[in-house]
């Protein structure tokens, strides 16, 4: 049983490790650029947008930088990232995250994606999970990036199920704080030092369990 009609899924870290990617081909860029980038930094980018995260590595540079040039350097960052996820399969689900989809799935409950990346399709396409979701946001309709609420509330809406009835799953800061501003309960996957504004935070989704929260 569970309070909740919904659970709504952020997808880069939390069930698969595309965060990782994500690191690799923003580390390259920036470091192209004459920019040092590490996982402290890149903390910092988890859950926000392409050009959003352009901008944070940047605004290090030591010069200034054209919109045409800007969107020649996501481009390259893009390609960068979609070469290392073509080899991705099913073995790249993270350890839970299927047990996790489908224990929702058996509680009755409704199944959103609510992720700011525009290869979410893709990524769900190769791990072979796209028909466990009810819904999955089409980030190229989200104007505002997490810690923006508009992605979860979208997902919420899509789904018929009002936002205190749903509950959000995050490893992001952003995203945990796109979770609380759309008045969702929220589940943060990785530590609770860093993860501060969450209501219950576990290490991974091996550690779901639906009933408790
Ligand atoms: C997710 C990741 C971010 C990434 C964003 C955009 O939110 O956590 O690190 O920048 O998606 O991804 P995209 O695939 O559209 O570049
Ligand atoms: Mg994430």
């Amino acid at each position: 049983m569970s309070r909740f009609k919904a659970v709504i899924f952020d997808l880069d870290g939390v069930i698969t490790d595309t965060a990782h990617y994500h690191y690799l081909a923003w580390k390259q860029l920036a470091e192209s650029q004459g920019v040092h980038f590490d996982h402290a930094f890149n903390e910092n980018l988890k859950g926000i947008d392409r050009m959003g995260s352009l901008d944070l590595i940047l605004a290090s540079a030591p010069r200034s930088y054209t919109p045409e040039e800007k969107l020649a350097l996501a481009d390259t960052k893009n390609l960068h990232y979609q070469e290392l996820i073509s080899t991705m399969s099913s073995n790249d689900l993270l350890p839970g995250a299927v047990e996790a989809l489908d224990a929702v799935r058996r509680a009755g409950l409704r199944i959103g994606l609510a992720s700011v990346s525009k290869n979410a399709f893709t990524v769900l396409g190769r791990l072979g999970i796209t028909d466990k979701f009810d819904y999955v946001v089409d980030a190229a309709t989200i104007a505002r990036s997490k810690p923006d609420p508009e992605i979860f509330l979208r997902a919420a809406q899509e789904l018929g199920v009002a936002p205190a009835d749903c509950l959000g799953v995050e490893d992001a800061v952003a995203g945990v704080a796109a979770i609380k501003a759309a008045g969702m309960f929220a589940l943060g996957i990785g530590h609770p030092f860093v993860l501060t504004e969450a209501d219950v935070v576990i290490t991974s989704l091996q550690q779901f369990n639906l009933s408790a929260y």
